[in-house]
């Protein structure tokens, strides 16, 4: 069978990848791809980024389903240009995708059924977001109601900060559209872990948990970024949260998604911050997985992961599981010079693994911003390639991921030294 695969970052290289694997698989697309799914054995890129166009492709190419990696064309409503055509497609409807494309509109949701998040309210007027910021006192968190990729949140220490994000995004227009509107909600302590799951509608098929890493520089300094790495299993999510978690905001999020008559299909990614007491609650949602969260939870899986999706699109994901390595896996980002405000391209990657991203059958190098140039790799993004290791302990994992890139060069390259490093010290990750 051909299947598609939406995007061109190192979640969709790590899930076309793993897709490719099936026995039943001849060829997986990737649209439009990067320098890695250009050269792993039975991917395929297709320099195709339009939607329609896209839907034309994946019905002269009798594709047997498409999954879609970012949020940008979830958002724009290829689920329901694809279904209108009579495709399968793995994804959230536009309206469902409000999930992540509004945060007011997921902020009202939670609020309507009762899943814990902190409390806030949504402004359009500057004077009357400014007297809010007086009144709750800082810390507080201002953010964009709409999709800002990773820029839309301030979280500010003083009010000082909130005013002026309110001034940014509200009165001079700084992030756009996005930014017309702004969420305003009480700053939450604890620690921070992604939660996702697999959707059909009604059934729920929990992923691994997993940790990402957000800030540029190693100890949490630093600016905020995409994602500098992640690993998973997370020790955060022990085995009390985790049913809390499944019980309190993801069984609730899809129950209400259906009963408000948008039913939710599609990978379901929870942000949460679990306080000291072990309490879970939602930052945001995500309809889509998290990258670099997908590239150690992928490497992860090890049944065959075209059937679970089968499962998804078919409505019966109660069926489905997945059989997990009870390995951590732990991936580093390798991002280039300037990410994440100006990232330099064009420089040539060496040290690659030769004939697609396995180093061995435990060691990865998963692709993000990268091009293929004759025979060369070059760098074509701020985040760059994600190598991702599988050991006994997340010590393990980690040792191998960063002997791994001890090989791995490019003009400007840094990345993170202490990936992983909440979760060492935590004892044995499960
Ligand atoms: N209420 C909050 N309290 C404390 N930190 C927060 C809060 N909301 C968001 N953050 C921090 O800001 C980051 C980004 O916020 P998030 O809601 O995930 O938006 P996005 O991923 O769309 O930028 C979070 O990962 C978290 O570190
Ligand atoms: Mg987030």
């Amino acid at each position: 069978m051909k299947i598609l695969v939406v995007g061109s970052g190192g979640r969709e290289h790590a899930l076309a990848w793993r897709l490719a694997r099936s026995r039943r698989v001849q060829v997986v697309y990737v649209a439009p791809g990067n320098g890695g799914t250009a050269r792993e054995p039975n991917l395929m890129n297709v320099p195709i980024t339009d939607l329609n166009t896209l839907a034309a492709f994946a019905e002269r190419e009798k594709v047997a389903f498409t999954v879609v990696g970012p949020e940008a064309p979830l958002a724009a409503g290829i689920v329901d240009l694809f279904r209108a055509r009579g495709l399968r497609i793995f994804g959230p409807t536009q309206r469902a995708a409000q999930l992540e494309s509004s945060k007011d509109f997921a902020k009202a949701f939670m609020k309507r059924h009762r899943i814990p998040t902190a409390d806030y309210e949504t402004f359009t007027d500057p004077a009357a977001a400014h007297a809010y910021v007086e009144r709750r006192g800082a810390p507080i968190v201002v953010k964009a109601d709409g999709l800002a990729a990773g820029k839309g949140v301030v979280v500010a220490a003083t009010a000082q900060e909130a005013h002026a994000a309110i001034d940014a995004m509200l009165v001079d227009n700084r992030i756009g559209e996005a930014g017309a509107r702004v969420v305003i909600e009480d700053h939450l302590q604890g620690e921070e872990a992604s939660f996702i799951v697999m959707v059909d509608g009604h059934h729920i098929l929990p992923l691994a948990s997993s940790q990402d890493h957000k800030r540029l520089h190693d100890d949490d300094q630093g600016p905020n970024t995409g994602g500098m790495g992640a690993y998973s299993p997370a020790p955060v999510v022990t085995p009390a949260i985790h049913a809390r978690v499944l019980r309190e905001i993801i069984k609730p999020a899809v129950e209400g998604m259906a009963a408000d008559g948008i039913p939710y299909t599609g990978f379901l990614y929870a942000g949460l911050m679990i306080d000291a007491e072990g309490h879970p609650r939602t930052l945001e949602f995500n309809c889509r997985m998290g990258d670099p969260e997908t590239q150690p939870i992928m490497v992860r899986v090890k049944n065959d992961f075209v059937e679970v999706m089968e499962h998804a699109l078919a409505g019966t994901l109660d069926r489905a599981a997945i059989d997990w390595d009870r390995r951590t896996a732990l991936g580093v980002v390798l991002a280039a010079e300037g990410y994440p405000e100006s990232p330099r391209r064009g420089d040539e990657i060496v040290g690659l693994p030769a004939g697609g991203s396995a180093i061995d059958e435990d060691c990865f190098v998963f692709h993000a911003g990268t091009a293929v140039d004759g025979a060369r790799t070059l760098t074509a993004g701020g985040r760059v390639l994600c190598v991702t290791a599988l050991g006994d302990s997340v010590k393990m994992a980690r040792t191998r991921a960063y002997r791994a890139i001890d090989s791995i060069r490019f003009e400007g390259m840094h990345y993170r030294r202490d990936i992983g490093h909440r979760a060492i010290g935590r004892g044995p990750a499960r």
